[in-house]
């Protein structure tokens, strides 16, 4: 432990959420990060669920290095031929409509865009999002947040409101078989809304699955009764794919399994691998109605050509190295390998997920389903002492919920690797019992 790395640490820095990791990171190579020590450390987290393609991929490396010095940032007004060679790339990967692009850096900014946009379209104001849900930072995105961070900062914006998360594993909504009833959970939650509405329902924003909300997989079918239910109300579909884009689940776009598309979509986290890029994407339809009603949403870095090229090099990089497809693949042989670990260990009370974004959740036992904070803290820091960087919820009641979402570039063997410490771990904690 350097002592005086983390006197200075706490002498210097705002802390900003609950706890830092207690590691000096100083380089970051592939699906690793490396500390002060020398020690490797497998990243199961591709950063704050980012780098998709790994740390220092050549290919963004060589595109940064000469964007900064050959095209880097201009003037908001200002436009260059990478925002629409990245424009046009993007919405050949979106079904039509979605042909609109305005690219900006965070996924709260991409969010707090949607919102406003949705807003001056609809002439409504009423979002309604889930009671899990994570949409960023920032005052309209962080009223549309549930999850966390509601207290102590006063008014969020009027008119957020909240549908229940469709949690299989934890919903009191069940059939007499004891399935999960989601179609009766959301006609449930959908009627609150109605009820709590001043009659101006603007748009749902959601994500496919909720990530900081514990890796909740969007039952197959919810989406497109959702879309049904906004349709109804005359409401936008948002669809937040910070964390699901770009071929994380195994499909370019987690939507895509519903064959359900949103009216706007916002990227972030993926579309920029670990740099900061965003963008809202939606149709020409919407777009023209906002810009006549006088939309404006001028950033520092809105339209920035580096953020446009290091968006267009990820594209790349996914189709050379069919991305998608692995992603899928490898999401197939990471849900074996966590059922194998829920049979193995009595604390493993559900494996969700899909593709290379999956979750588990620990519990005391597996007949009472009891969350197991405590437990999950143990296990990130057993996983981290034998090289494992994995993230829990850092929620109340959910802090034995650990998100894996290992870069889509991770070899078989790093990705074996990673899940034989989360085994080697999980045994040693019990045993520590
Ligand atoms: C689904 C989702 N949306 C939005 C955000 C906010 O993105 P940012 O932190 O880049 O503002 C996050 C961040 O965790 C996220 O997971």
């Amino acid at each position: 432990m350097d002592t005086t790395f983390w006197d200075e640490a706490d002498r210097l820095l705002i802390r900003y959420g609950a706890s830092f990791t207690p590691r000096i990171i100083e380089r970051a190579r592939g699906a690793y990060v490396f500390d002060r020590e020398g020690r490797s450390i497998l990243d199961f987290t591709s950063g704050q669920m980012s780098a998709i393609l790994g740390h220092a991929h050549p290919d963004i490396v060589s595109t940064v290095s000469s964007a900064v010095a050959s095209l880097d940032h201009l003037y908001s007004g200002m436009l260059s031929p990478p925002l629409l060679a990245l424009a046009d790339r993007l919405a050949s990967t979106l079904p039509t409509p979605l042909g609109k692009t305005l690219l900006l850096t965070t996924g709260a900014e991409a969010n707090e865009a949607a919102i406003k946009m949705t807003k001056l379209y609809t002439g409504r104001y009423e979002i309604v999002s889930f009671d899990r849900s994570w949409h960023g930072m920032t005052q309209g995105a962080a009223s549309a947040t549930f999850s966390a961070g509601r207290r102590g900062y006063g008014p969020p914006i009027p008119g957020n409101l909240a549908l229940p998360t469709p949690n299989a594993y934890r919903s009191p909504f069940r059939t007499t078989d004891g399935a999960h009833d989601w179609e009766a959970e959301l006609a449930y939650g959908f009627a609150l809304v109605d009820q709590q509405s001043a009659g101006s329902l603007a748009a749902c924003l959601v994500e496919p699955i909720l990530s900081s909300g514990g890796i909740i997989d969007l039952p197959p079918g919810y989406l497109r009764r959702l879309r049904q239910m906004c349709d109804e109300r005359r409401m936008l579909l948002i669809l937040d794919e910070a964390q699901t884009g770009l071929g994380r689940t195994g499909t370019m776009y987690a939507f895509e399994r519903d064959g359900v598309a949103p009216d706007i979509l916002t990227l972030s986290k993926t579309l920029g691998a670990g740099l900061p890029v965003a963008a809202v994407v939606t149709s020409a339809e919407i777009e023209q109605v906002c810009h006549d009603r006088g939309f404006l949403f001028y950033t520092t870095h809105v339209s920035d050509p580096l953020a446009a090229a290091v968006a267009l090099t990820v594209l790349d990089v996914i189709a050379r190295e069919e991305l998608v497809r692995r992603a899928a693949q490898l999401g197939e042989q990471l849900t074996d390998r966590l059922l194998a670990l829920r049979d193995e260990h009595e604390v493993v009370g559900d494996v969700r997920g899909r593709g290379l974004l999956q979750g588990i959740e620990l519990v005391t036992d597996k007949a009472s389903r009891t969350p197991a904070d405590a437990l999950g803290t143990r296990v990130t820091s057993a996983c981290l002492d034998r090289g494992l960087h994995m993230n829990i919820v850092q929620l109340p009641g959910m802090g034995g919920i650990f998100r894996i979402a290992p870069p889509l570039t991770i070899s078989d063997d790093d990705l074996y690797a990673g899940l034989d410490i989360l085994d080697a771990s999980l045994k040693a904690v019990r045993h520590e019992q």
